[in-house]
């Protein structure tokens, strides 16, 4: 069933800012109509409308800036528009409601709890350690960059010992305009924010054409279990790039994830551009979110994703030494990157239909390449979700001709135990780990190498971290609240 819906753009914005609207919509039933067609005059607002950070990525400072929503439509449209806009799937708002500032639904309980010892579906996994308890101290402040002063980031420290790091000086903030000299040489620093410079050693892409690595950014947030439902009905898997400030705060989501067969991949403690951290930050923010995953699940991931794509030589090579291989998003040969933009819905700055209409352009694109594809989704907020289950996830399972769904680990036919480092059998990555490893404990200095960071002196390992102050678990909508730095 297809919903026509007629729209005068004055009524189409009033809808879209309604806060009374989404609650009527819940639990509508209706089957997804797939294409949104809008008059070309409202498909080239959109695109008149995409902020200019698309260009470079959004970055803590830039996307902070835009907290006060608005709708930039407004200012270039036609009086009025004729839009068929896809009806969401039960319980899922039409996309033209789904609007910064539209009212919160329920949250959904853990569906599964599972019991210490329990055994992982993928062969040779170790059993769950027993569940996560939170002790006050034991971890650094939630959502700020990780400190370098604790005995556990010197030791990390020492993973890095006789690995060439290139000495790059880090960026202010990540953001091309605010290094114009690093952003002109950014195929010498393979920065991927400025210019999409990537190395062989990033996966990028699926390597099956019309093959989709399915993931999602930011969580477990109070939105990740409606995704995992989801994800359960469909039979359908994904890779979560996960915040180790979320995992300390969620740790039986990422359980419920693990267990159900999805991927799990490190996507920083506290998500802040890697390329403007020292490298002693860069570490404590890898290692403690490592951390923290083997703490909750007796595993640690061998991948990572930096935080708004944000990777240079620098990075990259001490996320290698740390055991992780980088994965970002795909770029076309044309330089079109695969953002679905559903942040920017959350952050007021796309509304549903546009960000839905970047994912059709990804679609449309994705069909011409001869290697699948990898997209920019989160599952942080819960439009970020409604935006994935209404609709992304269903256009793709939909489309002609047909995509295959599947995480990025699988579609790269990396097997599930490859993707962790206590299962891992490539002897490639065994022996740079032994290495690395071999380092550890064995070597006095620090190995700093570049970068400011506080890492000289002694440290004293027993009262480490009891300095680092604690604070109570944040609510997500305080996080929210401060704004945008923690997208991507
Ligand atoms: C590819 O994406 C661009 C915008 O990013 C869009 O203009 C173009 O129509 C897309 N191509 C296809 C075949 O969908
Ligand atoms: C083994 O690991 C190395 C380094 O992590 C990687 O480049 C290579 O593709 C892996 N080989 C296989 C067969 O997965
Ligand atoms: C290094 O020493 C610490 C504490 O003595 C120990 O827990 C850890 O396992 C050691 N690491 C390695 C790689 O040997
Ligand atoms: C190490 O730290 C603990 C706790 O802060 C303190 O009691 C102890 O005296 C310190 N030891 C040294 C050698 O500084
Ligand atoms: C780490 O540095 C912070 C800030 O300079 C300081 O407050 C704290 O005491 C230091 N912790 C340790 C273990 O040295």
């Amino acid at each position: 069933m297809k919903f026509e819906i007629i729209a005068v753009l004055s009524a189409y914005l009033a809808v879209a800012n309604a806060h009374d609207g989404p609650h009527a919509f819940r639990g509508r039933h209706a089957n997804i109509a797939r294409q949104v067609t809008a008059s070309a005059s409202a498909a080239s607002s959109a695109t008149s409308s995409a902020p200019s950070a698309a260009s470079s990525g959004a970055t803590p400072a830039s996307a902070a800036s835009v907290s006060a929503p608005t709708v930039p439509a407004a200012v270039t449209t036609p009086d009025s528009v004729t839009i068929s806009l896809p009806t969401g799937p039960s319980g899922i708002p039409p996309l033209i409601s789904l609007t910064s500032g539209m009212p919160s639904g329920s949250t959904l309980p853990l569906s599964q709890t599972f019991a210490a010892g329990a055994e992982p579906s993928y062969s040779g996994a170790p059993p769950l350690p027993s569940a996560f308890m939170f002790v006050q101290g034991q971890w650094p402040t939630m959502d700020v960059v990780a400190p370098t002063n604790s005995s556990q980031v010197q030791q990390w420290m020492q993973e890095l010992e006789g690995v060439d790091i290139p000495d790059l000086q880090p960026t202010q903030d990540g953001d091309c305009a605010t290094d114009p000299a690093f952003a002109l040489d950014g195929q010498n620093r393979g920065w991927w924010t400025c210019g999409g410079w990537t190395r062989d050693t990033d996966i990028v892409q699926c390597p099956d054409k019309l093959t989709w690595g399915v993931s999602f950014d930011d969580g477990p947030s109070p939105y990740t279990q409606t995704l995992l439902n989801f994800l359960d009905e469909k039979e359908l898997k994904a890779t979560f790039f996960v915040v180790g400030s979320r995992v300390i705060e969620r740790p039986q989501v990422l359980v419920e994830e693990y267990m159900q067969g999805h991927e799990i991949s490190v996507h920083t403690w506290s998500h802040h551009a890697l390329t403007s951290l020292t490298n002693e930050q860069i570490v404590a923010e890898l290692g403690w979110t490592r951390e923290a995953i083997k703490t909750v699940l007796g595993v640690t991931p061998t991948t990572m994703r930096p935080p708004f794509g944000d990777i240079d030589d620098r990075v990259r090579a001490i996320s290698l030494a740390m055991g992780l291989t980088p994965i970002i998003w795909t770029s076309t040969p044309s330089g079109i990157k695969f953002d679905t933009n559903d942040w920017r819905v959350a952050g007021g700055q796309f509304t549903g239909p546009e960000s839905f209409q970047s994912f059709e352009e990804i679609l449309g694109n994705a069909t011409t390449l001869n290697n699948g594809f990898i997209v920019l989704e989160h599952d942080l907020f819960e439009i970020t979700v409604d935006m994935a289950i209404g609709y992304t996830l269903n256009a793709a399972m939909t489309h002609e001709p047909p995509f295959t769904l599947e995480p990025i680990g699988v579609c790269n036919k990396i097997p599930t135990t490859d993707m962790y480092q206590e299962t891992t059998t490539n002897k490639t990555y065994l022996a740079a780990r032994q290495k690395a490893l071999s380092n550890v404990n064995s070597t006095t200095s620090t190995g700093s190498s570049s970068g400011s960071g506080s890492g000289s002196g002694g440290v004293n390992k027993s009262g480490a971290m009891q300095s680092f102050a604690m604070v109570s678990l944040p609510v997500l909508s305080a996080v929210a609240a401060a704004g945008f730095a923690l997208l991507i």
